[in-house]
This record gives structure tokens, C-alpha cells and sequence, in this order.
């Protein structure tokens, strides 16, 4: 049952329209909204998941929209809004352009939907979400990013593919940044129960870590125009789902920490439960001396990015 929940997607590309469609596909509101600058787009796209839904057997109602009136009321808000990369680009150096996309498209859903819960996809993905809560001006529980859901997915399907077992039966939990300071944590991964590191040596170990770091640039170098929308799509509506359901179960996601794991004051990849409050928990895995020192150079390094645009804002 959904009642009256309501998803905003911003963005109608190849990442916002299957997060709307994953969204519809699991009823997990009754209406989500698409927008985009480019006119007839969401519409097109909306019109089109909706004549899905007799096939599908969903009941939530795809809205495409040019104006911001249409997304009024959310109770999520997931902004995929900005330009994917080409191949041989960095996350990073979408930096300027997203800004201002995302700046602008921000401050529009606050206006139309102050309670919202924001969740933020667009790259680069750490300062977008940091970007999200300033120009929002929302509480910064109910601004977050997905990023360590996607990159702990592909790091779990690196595995499983490695191991030949199926990917439920490895769990694994990438934390920092999205980006190159991801942090993998080997001991914290596990193969139908076994920690990785007793099943795989040591080179193996970090040609699975540097896929995972890569695992985006991989698919954008296949796809020549444009990045990966299917596995992001899908952690996207995953975080959804914890929200709108109150599931509080945790996720990876790029959420403000307040002294966790020695860390205040930046948006960081950490483990966080998710629930109708939004952030509901940041929580403190037990981390080694060499695992905390990779997390809080990300840290520093998403910080000093982020002092860097509020410098220019
Ligand atoms: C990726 C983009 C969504 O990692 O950042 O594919």
C-alpha cells in the first residue's frame, strides 16, 4: 500500500527515468513525478511507463513535467539532474556544470516541496550532496546521496562472479568516497558466511577493489556517450524504498556524519539506516587503524572540494 506517497525524480535521462520505472514496478508510491528541462520528454517517458502498469501489474501513476508545480508535496525527492560523463572523464570534472544544475534544481524543490527527503545521484556525487543541503537549507538528515549502494552492488557481482556463487550469497560494504577514495573493507566482506579474505589472496583482493573503484568508467567506456543507469537506478529505489517504508535498514549512502568514526562536519560515504526521518542512524562499524585512515582521507578530500564551491558560491 502506498498512501498518497509522492516521488519527485528530477532529471528524465537514463538514470531518472528507471528510477521513476523501478519505483512504479515495486508500488512504492502512488504517484512519481518526472521532470526535465527538455520539453515532452518526462512526458513521453511517463506515458510510457504507464501504459506498462496492466503488464507490470503496478498501480502508481507516472507524471511527466516540465514545471516544478507538478512535483509539489514529495515525500522523496531523488535528483539525478546533470550531464553523465564522456569516456576519460572523471567524476570531478563535472564539478562546475553540475553545480549550477543542481544548485538551481535544488532550490526548486524546496520551494515546492519543503518536507521532502532528498537523495542525490548526480556527479560528482559527494559535493553534489553537500551542494543539496546548503542550497536547500534542509535539515541535514533528510539530504543524502547514493553512491556506496551501487559501488558496494558492483563490488558484491565482482565477487560472486569471481567465486562463482550467486550474488545474495556475498555481502559487502564499500564506504568514503564515490570515487577513487572508496574504501573497501575485505573484512567486513563475506561468501556464503566466510570472510573474502580467507577465500581469495591478496592480488585478488585488490583487482576486485580496483573494479569496483572503476566499476562506472568501465560502463561509460563501453557506452561511448553517456554512464551507467541500471545497477544506480536501482540503489536509488532501494533508498527509496527504506524511506517511504520505514524500513530503517542500512545502506551505504553519502550522509552527514557528526563524529562518527572520529568524522564531523562533511557528507561521507557511511553505513546509515534509512527511514522516514531520512538519516535515521549513522552506524559505527568496527573499523581497523588503516581502514579509519582511508575513510578520513576521504573525508578530507570531499571537504576540501566542498570548501572549494562554497568558496564560489
Ligand atoms: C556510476 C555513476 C552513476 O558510478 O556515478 O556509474
Amino acid at each position: 500500500m502506498a498512501d498518497g506517497k509522492k516521488v519527485t525524480v528530477v532529471g528524465a535521462g537514463n538514470v531518472g527515468s528507471n528510477t521513476a520505472r523501478r519505483v512504479a514496478e515495486k508500488n512504492l508510491a502512488d504517484e512519481v513525478v518526472m521532470t526535465d528541462i527538455v520539453d515532452g520528454l518526462p512526458q513521453g517517458l511517463a506515458l510510457d511507463i504507464n501504459q506498462s502498469s496492466p503488464v507490470e501489474g503496478f498501480e502508481t501513476r507516472a507524471v511527466g513535467s516540465n514545471d516544478y508545480g507538478a512535483t509539489a508535496g514529495s515525500d522523496v525527492v531523488v535528483i539525478t539532474a546533470g550531464l553523465p560523463r564522456k569516456p576519460g572523464m572523471s567524476r570531478m570534472d563535472l564539478l562546475d556544470k553540475n553545480s549550477e544544475i543542481v544548485g538551481g534544481v535544488t532550490k526548486e524543490i524546496a520551494k515546492h516541496s519543503p518536507e521532502a527527503i532528498l537523495i542525490v545521484v548526480s556527479n560528482p556525487l559527494d559535493e553534489m550532496t553537500f551542494l543539496a543541503a546548503e542550497e536547500s537549507g534542509f535539515p541535514r538528515e533528510r539530504v543524502m546521496g547514493m553512491a556506496g549502494v551501487l559501488d558496494s552492488s558492483r563490488l558484491r557481482f565482482f565477487i560472486a562472479e569471481k567465486l562463482n556463487v550467486v550474488p545474495s550469497e556475498v555481502q559487502a560494504i564499500t564506504l568514503g568516497s564515490h570515487g577513487d577514495q572508496m574504501v573497501a573493507l575485505p573484512r567486513h566482506a563475506t561468501v556464503q558466511g566466510k570472510p573474502l579474505p580467507e577465500l581469495v589472496d591478496e592480488e585478488t583482493l585488490e583487482q576486485l577493489f580496483q573494479r569496483t573503484r572503476d566499476g562506472g568508467a568501465e560502463i561509460v567506456k563501453y557506452l561511448q556517450k553517456g554512464s551507467a543507469f541500471y545497477a544506480p537506478s536501482s540503489s536509488a529505489a532501494a533508498m527509496v524504498n527504506s524511506i517511504l517504508n520505514d524500513v530503517d535498514d542500512v545502506h551505504p549512502t553519502c550522509a552527514w556524519t557528526t563524529g562518527q568514526y572520529g568524522i564531523s562536519d562533511v557528507y561521507l560515504g557511511v553505513p546509515a539506516k534509512l527511514g522516514r526521518g531520512g538519516v535515521t542512524e549513522i552506524v559505527e562499524l568496527d573499523l581497523n587503524e588503516a581502514e579509519l585512515t582511508q575513510l578520513r582521507e576521504a573525508a578530507e578530500a570531499i571537504r576540501s572540494k566542498c570548501e572549494e564551491l562554497s568558496a564560489r558560491r
